[in-house]
């Protein structure tokens, strides 16, 4: 099988580097320098609770040099998934099915309609992994990844995808459940993510904070409430519990919200709490502790994005207006 990975960040790299071990499996790493050309001299090597390991790997900038493939794996942020998928659509077009390996909600839709095509499987996983440096990543944590897809056509690649991933060690099992799947998933990042991003702490740090603990009880629980009212079955009958125990069983991790705000990137709140609260609005849910963590954590990134500064100088105006009305 020829996999070309989109997006390989750490956990694109992490999934590509053990899959190009099976036989009859080549692999191919998409992503950006210095990344590539770190793993194109020097291979790319993983290093962390995994163990040490060098995999000499073929590493490029741009999938349009690929001219063709069995599977396309897309590991980008959520907000890059349709460019990204784009630039793979002559694959898909050619043949080759797509499986993205996200955190967040609807992207197997835009994909599946950008590219005009139902060949798309999704996955979630609770895997932690950091690019240390250039060429080089760490695998922080191991935890269970699903896969799935919404249209039965894909129910036999994802047995066969969970066999290759159990072959290399991940712990991996397949679901009729996706949607579920990717629910009781976004449950845990709406807990967790804005609670560590915003504190600067780890999953086990927030874990141990009895307030923090409190903080992740509310925002899952007003979650599940938009989950009840569009008739989703989750995989687990208690979320908040669910939230509590990944943040303990990750607790050396960095969790990815909060790593994109020490990296000065955009982070994926508008696909996870964002989500949650666009929801809620249409179905008539109050969710008054997501809507505060989502404004923290956009004021956060307003600070090195132009499209948040733009929110934030408009928010400073109407504050004005209003200071005066009311001192008036
Ligand atoms: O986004 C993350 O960091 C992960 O999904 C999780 C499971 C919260 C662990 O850090």
């Amino acid at each position: 099988m020829k996999i070309v990975v989109v997006g390989s960040g750490a956990i694109g790299s992490l999934y590509g580097a053990f899959l190009s071990r099976l036989k009859d499996t080549e692999v191919i790493l998409v992503g950006r320098n210095p990344h590539v050309s770190a793993i194109q001299s020097n291979g790319l090597k993983i290093n962390g609770i995994l163990g040490e390991h060098v995999f000499k790997l073929k590493a490029m900038k741009l999938a349009s040099e690929i001219d063709k493939a069995d599977l396309v794996i897309l590991t980008t942020k959520t907000y890059d998934t349709l460019t990204a998928a784009q630039s793979a659509k002559h694959l898909v077009d050619r043949g080759a099915s797509i499986l993205l390996i996200q955190n967040g909600l609807g992207t197997e839709e835009l994909v599946a309609k950008a590219l005009n095509t139902t060949k798309v499987l999704r996955a979630t996983t609770c895997m932690g992994a950091l690019r240390t440096t250039p060429g080089v990543v760490t695998a922080t944590g191991c935890g269970l990844t699903e896969i799935g897809s919404r249209y039965p056509e894909n129910y036999e690649l994802v047995e066969q995808l969970t066999e290759m991933m159990k072959e290399v060690g991940f712990d991996v099992r397949s679901s009729d459940n996706i949607e579920g799947v990717v629910w009781t998933k976004t449950l845990v990042n709406c807990g967790i993510n804005p609670v560590g991003a915003l504190t600067g702490l780890s999953n086990g740090e927030v874990y141990r904070n009895k307030a923090l603990r409190g903080l992740i009880v509310r925002l899952v629980e007003e979650a599940v409430k938009v989950v009840k009212a569009l008739g989703v079955e989750l995989t687990t009958d208690d979320p908040v519990r669910y939230a509590l125990g990944t943040a303990k069983a990750t607790g050396n991790n960095i969790n990815s919200m909060l790593q994109d705000l020490r990296a000065g990137k955009r982070t994926e709140i508008d696909a996870i709490t964002g989500e949650v609260i666009r929801l809620a609005k249409i179905y008539g849910i109050e969710t008054p502790s997501s809507e505060a963590v989502y404004a923290l954590v956009k004021a956060l990134e307003s600070k090195y994005l132009e499209e948040g500064k733009k929110m934030t100088e408009m928010d400073i105006l109407a504050i004005d207006e209003l200071v005066e009305a009311i001192t008036r």
